[in-house]
């Protein structure tokens, strides 16, 4: 194989064969790059959104902590006796809120946070086909604590970070067994179909946090193709800079060697090789150029009319 490639190569001229060594070093180099470079791209990007709903994820998880320590107990009694029930003590609600309040800077505005939920009190909790299956997951393998993974939707890619939510306490029971067992103001609000019948310790649901990744993976593939373009061009330099050196280093000087030859071969004695320059095609030069006396000399005593230069 090695041996049939030096073959096709040498039917090539020097520059030539420059120039197909080189440019199968760039194929590799690029190619061994680009792969590894979008390898580890994709997962920087990866992670970095990781990290963003991770964050998000506990933050909510904190909020959801805050309402149903420091708030409801505050809230708790006048669930009992006003007409109108008062959601700001219900943890899933404030953490819905407080997302709603950061997506309305800019920057987070494609950013979602959702309780989805099978069966839920407040139906824009209800889960989708896509978090139901999800939900259904966390309810066959109760150990599993995170679910993760890309999401598309049309015009945007979402990655989403989902944990399961479960009737952790008696207390929830309250609200979310029988409507008979529910403050009257819940009722009054979302009435007696929605959000019942669950049972202690069951996974009823899912907090899913998803932030947008199409940006972020469109940068990293944007960083890749700059890679790969100043690679590219660096390896096109060094094409053009090694050709040129080649020719005027090597090339040139190889071809006035052979055509000075060609004219001491038909006899003319007179003139030397001028090559003043002290790299190995000098020192070939210098021994042309002995060589050369050393033939007029040998010719001399061969037939002593020649003339007889240097
Ligand atoms: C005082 C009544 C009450 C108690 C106690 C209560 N919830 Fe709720 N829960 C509600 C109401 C009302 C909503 C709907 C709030 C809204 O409008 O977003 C709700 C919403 C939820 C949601 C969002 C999905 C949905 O149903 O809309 C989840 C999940 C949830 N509660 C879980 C729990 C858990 C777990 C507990 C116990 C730790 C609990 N709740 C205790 C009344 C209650």
């Amino acid at each position: 194989m090695m041996l049939k490639s030096m073959e096709v190569l040498n039917r090539f001229k020097l520059s030539g064969k420059l120039n197909i060594i080189l440019l199968i070093i760039t194929l590799i180099v690029i190619g061994v790059n680009g792969l590894i470079l979008s390898q580890v791209l994709q997962k920087n990007a990866e992670r970095e959104v990781t990290s963003q709903a991770a964050l998000l994820i506990e933050t909510m998880g904190s909020v959801r902590d805050y309402t149903s320590s420091q708030v409801n107990p505050e809230l708790a009694p006048r669930l009992e006796t006003e007409d109108r029930f008062l959601p700001q003590a219900i943890p899933g609600y404030s953490a819905r809120e407080v997302f709603e309040n950061l997506r309305k800077r800019e920057q987070y505005n494609n950013f979602f946070y959702k309780e989805a939920t099978l069966n839920p009190t407040n139906l824009r909790d209800k889960a989708d086909r896509f978090e139901a299956r999800v939900v259904e997951q966390f309810r066959k393998q109760p150990a599993l604590k995170e679910l993760s993974g890309f999401r598309s939707f049309p015009g945007t890619d979402i990655f989403y970070v989902a944990r399961p939510i479960a009737v952790s306490e008696k207390s929830c029971l309250r609200c979310h067994s029988t409507p008979e067992a529910a403050p009257k103001s819940q009722l009054v609000t979302y009435g007696r179909d929605n959000g019942f019948n669950w049972k202690l310790n069951e996974i009823v649901g899912a907090k899913i946090v998803s932030v947008p990744s199409s940006k972020i993976l469109t940068d990293a593939r944007r960083l890749q193709i700059l890679v790969i373009g100043i690679l590219t061009v660096g390896f096109l330099i060094a094409l053009i800079v090694l050709n040129l050196f080649l020719r005027f280093s090597i090339i040139k000087p190889i071809m006035n060697m052979a055509s000075w030859s060609k004219e001491v071969s038909t006899g003319n004695m007179h003139t030397e090789f001028e090559h003043p320059v002290k790299d190995e095609i000098g020192t070939l030069a210098s021994s042309v150029n002995r060589l050369k006396v050393s033939l007029g000399m040998a010719m001399k005593m061969i037939d002593p009319h020649q003339p007889n230069e240097r």
